[in-house]
């Protein structure tokens, strides 16, 4: 499994900046899209900067970009400053020139009934987009990539989930208290984020090492679902030397 591990998350951030806006200039010189599987969180935060600030200091145009973000709680109103919605638009939309009908984040504010025809929808939609061209990752601490919780299964595709302890502890703060978080999310599945042409997983920061040490070098299982990267071909993890920290 590709590792490559920089100095601090600027660096590695920076690095993966450059790696979508370069792909994004081959396609605009091919005159094609160029779709982006997009996470949130704190991990890619560094990233989404550094595409505002070549796209306001360098000219970068995201007039060619289509994005797909992995997951969105549910049930979630956009406006809420908690939103899946909220952090892209703060993070990335509201400071490049992309065209807001070709953003795609799950909707939080569907009906239970009206969810699965959504789910099958949003996997035709990347299909008929000619798929994600790359799909950057962050990893929870349950080892989930988007909110694919231990169980998911490795064919899984985009639908509701029920989010794990860990993970609504963790997201705790940004609600105010656990109880406050929501207890389901809508996520591309497993078998979704697998299609993805290029897959980047990054990870910072100490609290991330025992999970990255797992997803790595552990046992390829249901319980660890980052683990089924290992499978792979198109994967590559980047990492601060904090979460590498613990690879043998
Ligand atoms: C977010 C997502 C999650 C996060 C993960 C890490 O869209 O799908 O898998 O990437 O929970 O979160 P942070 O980056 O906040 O540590």
């Amino acid at each position: 499994l590709p590792v490559s591990i920089f100095k601090n998350p600027k660096e590695a951030s920076l690095s993966v900046a450059n790696r979508i806006a370069s792909l994004i200039k081959e396609k605009q010189q091919q005159n094609q899209n160029a779709v982006l599987g997009l996470a949130t969180g704190a991990t890619p935060v560094a990233v989404y900067a550094e595409l505002v600030r070549l796209h306001q200091e360098e000219g970068l145009s995201f007039k060619n970009v289509i994005t797909f973000n992995l997951d969105e709680y549910y049930p979630m109103q956009p406006n809420s400053v908690q939103s899946y919605v909220h952090f892209m638009n703060e993070n990335l939309f509201n400071h490049i020139d992309i065209d807001k009908s070709n953003v795609h984040i799950p909707d939080g504010t569907l009906s239970l009934e009206e969810i699965p025809a959504f789910c099958l929808n949003y996997e035709k939609k990347i299909e008929s987009v000619g798929g994600l061209d790359i799909q950057i990752l962050g990893i929870g601490r349950t080892g989930h990539i988007g909110f694919n919780e231990p169980g998911s299964a490795p064919n899984s595709g985009t639908r509701l989930v029920t989010l794990d302890d860990l993970t609504r502890r963790d997201a705790a703060r940004d609600f105010g208290g656990k109880s406050n978080v929501p207890t389901k999310a809508i996520t591309m599945g497993i078998g979704t984020i697998f299609k993805a042409k290029e897959i980047i997983l990054m990870a910072w920061n100490r609290k991330k090492a025992a999970i990255i040490k797992k997803a790595v070098e552990g046992e390829i299982s249901s319980e660890v679902p980052a683990t089924y990267l290992q499978l792979s071909e198109n994967v590559e993890f980047i990492l601060d030397q904090d979460a590498a920290l613990d690879l043998t």
